[in-house]
Order: C-alpha cells, then structure tokens, then sequence
C-alpha cells in the first residue's frame, strides 16, 4: 500500500512536473511599452506626436486589453537614472485615468530593488485574471526586461522596445515563450510618412 501511493505520488509530481515544463502561460500576458515621445536634451514633458501617443491611441489600444494594473518607473535617488520616468508616468496618465486605475511604481538605478517589478506583478497575478501595462523609461527599459526575466525568454529586443510605438506583449510570468513586438499603429502619427 505504501509502495502503491509512493507510486501514485511519484506520477501526480511527474505530470506536474511536464505540465509545468511545457510553454502554457500560467498568468495572463502583460505588456511593456516606453515613454511617448519626448523633446531632445532632456526638456520636460512630450511632444505633440508624444501626447497624441499618450492622450488617444494608448488609452484606446490598452482599455481592450484588460488591463487591471499598470506600473511605472521614479528617478533613481541620486537623480541620475530614470529621468524618462516622469515623461513615463505622463504616457500612463490618460490611460489611469481611463481606467480608474492609480499608477505603481518602482524606483530604477543603483540603489534601487531589482524585484520590485516581478513582485509586484507576481502579487498583481495572485489575486487578478487580468492583464498588467508597464510603461518604462526607454533607456531603462534593458534593465527592466533583465529584472523581470522577460530576456531568459531568448529574445534579444535591446533595440526594438526602446522606440514609442512599440508594444512588446510577454505572454505570462515566468514563462518561457517569446515575447512578442507589435507596433500600436497609431493612426497619423506611426508607419511611414506620405512619398
Ligand atoms: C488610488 O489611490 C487613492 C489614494 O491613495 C485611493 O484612495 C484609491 O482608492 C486608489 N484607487 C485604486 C483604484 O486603487
Ligand atoms: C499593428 O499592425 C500589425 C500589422 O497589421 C499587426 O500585426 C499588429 O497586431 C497591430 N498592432 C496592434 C496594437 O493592433
């Protein structure tokens, strides 16, 4: 009897195991864009192309996805990472507003918690079916993809998420299935311009 549930155990854990092993998202996908547009050297807020981004093809795009959190990034302590990040938070604003939602946050730079975004996603999916948008500084956002281990996924997306229209849809936590890179395709303002 002993040996038989041994066996019975030893088979429950083995497909366990094989389901956990295949590519089945356990969570629902989120989502990582950037900031919208903004002015060179570091002036504040967006551009014209940047709020149209922010004001009406976000809000539009994201209140079909399901959205039940949204994350963003704050200036790192010393003031020298993350400066992005307030022209991040501008992007989300509409979108917040939109859905009712408050926008977390999670510090960047050097002193700042590597989990904070995986934790907070991982404690978001524990008590939601819904989706999640971060909306990141775009020179930090290589870092953010690293923390939250979107890169063990095996895409090399250094270069493609950087730039404001495009979505990168990673299809669950922890799952290792290739993100996916889409454009939002806001009309006017992204694809290429008249000949
Ligand atoms: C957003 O934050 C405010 C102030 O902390 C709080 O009163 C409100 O309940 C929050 N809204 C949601 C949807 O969490
Ligand atoms: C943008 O257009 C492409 C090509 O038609 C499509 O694959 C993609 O899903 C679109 N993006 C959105 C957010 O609808």
């Amino acid at each position: 009897m002993a040996f038989f549930t041994g066996s019975l155990f030893c088979l429950v854990c083995l497909v366990a195991t094989t389901i956990a092993a295949t590519t089945t998202p356990v969570t629902p996908p989120y989502y990582v864009i950037t900031n919208a547009e903004t002015p060179s050297l570091n002036r504040p807020g967006l551009t014209p192309v940047g709020q149209q981004r922010a004001n009406a093809c976000i809000p539009q795009i994201f209140s079909q996805l399901n959205i039940g959190l949204i994350l963003s990034c704050s200036v790192d302590k010393e003031g020298k990472d993350g400066l992005l990040c307030p022209n991040a938070v501008l992007t989300a604003t509409p979108l917040a507003k939109a859905l009712g939602l408050n926008i977390t946050l999670c510090a960047t730079g050097e002193g700042s918690k590597d989990e904070c975004v995986p934790d907070k996603l991982q404690a978001f999916f524990k008590t939601s079916t819904k989706s999640a948008l971060i909306v990141w500084d775009s020179s930090e956002v290589d870092d953010l993809l690293e923390d939250a281990n979107v890169k063990d996924a095996g895409m090399d997306i250094d270069d493609t998420v950087e730039t404001p229209d495009v979505i990168l849809t990673v299809p669950g936590l922890g799952v290792r299935v290739r993100p996916i890179a889409t454009s939002m395709n806001c009309t006017g303002i992204d694809g290429p311009g008249p000949a």
